[in-house]
């Protein structure tokens, strides 16, 4: 995993402010997140050895960070310290309905996040054979990301990137790519191609446009994520869209992504079949909805299959031997 460190501050209310407007909130937590460390704590979770490359800030906020990824056994020898920019924070807003849905609104300042230097990666030359997956995100520079997939393309280690924030720029890092995985929203910007809904539904016809048009860009597989919807997979030989759980409440769904993002890496890299990677993510992603933060909330292995057993889909239990190595 190349990817960000935030720390986030989480703040409640039951109405986001409009323009000029000032609330009142109900509610305040931080929490360690980032797109790059949620994934990987999702991957350890699961049993996956990582090891996470980045940059927090020479300060409390990166320690704890840092303490937060150490704590689920990853590998953060190629963490570095930022003496010049602070640690990235993340003004996470939720707005709880009164059924206790939640929507929310991100903005991060990225801080150290975007000081990790090519000079700094080139370690990974030498060692990115080691690794069954990389995983990227758009939280760390794009140059470095272009650097680090060169690495992994000359290696032939599979790359995933997850194309977010959204970033037009991001277009240039598709070709060539072993999986990419967007949002709706960032799929439609990307592609071109919107996506669009009925009855909370996703229109399979827009979704499948979507993929396709990922594909004619240069992208071996296409992972988009569709929120209460479900997700949908595709390449040149298949296309499906599959429903989130039922019955699920949303408690707070930030992270939710990052949580589907690291599962769905971990299942393929551990040899589950792209539809049963789907499935089991499905689940991770219901159980990350369903708590409060984003780390705090990425699920256990164990918690995983006790669902799949409640919910009488054995066949996904996904057993400890399953997995090799991963990260
Ligand atoms: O995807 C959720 C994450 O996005 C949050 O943890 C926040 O830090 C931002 O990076």
């Amino acid at each position: 995993m190349v990817g960000s460190f935030v720390k986030d501050l989480i703040v409640s209310t039951r109405k986001f402010p409009g323009q000029g407007e000032t609330v009142l909130g109900c509610g305040f937590q931080m929490a360690t997140g980032g797109k790059g460390a949620n994934q990987a704590i999702q991957a350890a979770r699961l049993g996956a050895g990582v090891t996470m490359v980045g940059k927090v800030g020479d300060d409390g906020f990166g320690k704890e960070l840092i303490d937060a990824c150490l704590a689920d056994g990853i590998d953060c020898s190629h963490v570095m310290t930022d003496r010049q920019n602070p640690s990235s924070v993340g003004n996470v807003q939720l707005q709880v309905d009164e059924n206790g849905t939640t929507q929310n609104r991100i903005i991060v300042v990225p801080g150290a996040n975007m000081g990790i230097t090519l000079e700094e990666v080139a370690f990974l030359e030498r060692e990115i054979a080691r690794y069954d997956m990389v995983l990227l995100q758009l939280e760390i520079p794009l140059e470095v990301n272009r650097r680090v997939m060169e690495y992994a393309r000359r290696s032939g280690v599979p790359v995933m990137l997850n194309t977010a924030p959204a970033d037009e720029k991001s277009r240039e890092l598709i070709p060539g790519l072993t999986y990419v995985a967007s949002n709706e929203s960032e799929a439609g910007e990307l592609t071109g191609a919107p996506i669009r809904f009925r009855n909370g539904a996703a229109d399979p016809d827009s979704v499948r446009t979507a993929v396709e048009r990922f594909l004619d860009m240069g992208v071996e597989n296409v992972l988009i994520t569709l929120g209460r919807a479900g997700a949908a997979f595709g390449n040149r030989r298949e296309f499906f869209l599959l429903p989130a759980l039922d019955n699920v409440v949303s408690v707070d769904p930030t992270g939710a992504g990052d949580s589907f993002i690291g599962a769905f890496s971990t299942f393929v890299s551990a040899g589950a079949d792209h539809r049963t990677a789907v499935r089991m993510a499905n689940y991770v992603g219901s159980l990350t909805v369903s708590t409060l933060g984003a780390q705090t909330s990425l699920p256990s292995l164990e918690q995983i299959n006790r669902l799949i057993r409640e919910r009488g889909e054995t066949e996904l239990l996904f057993l400890p031997e399953k997995l090799t190595r991963c990260g």
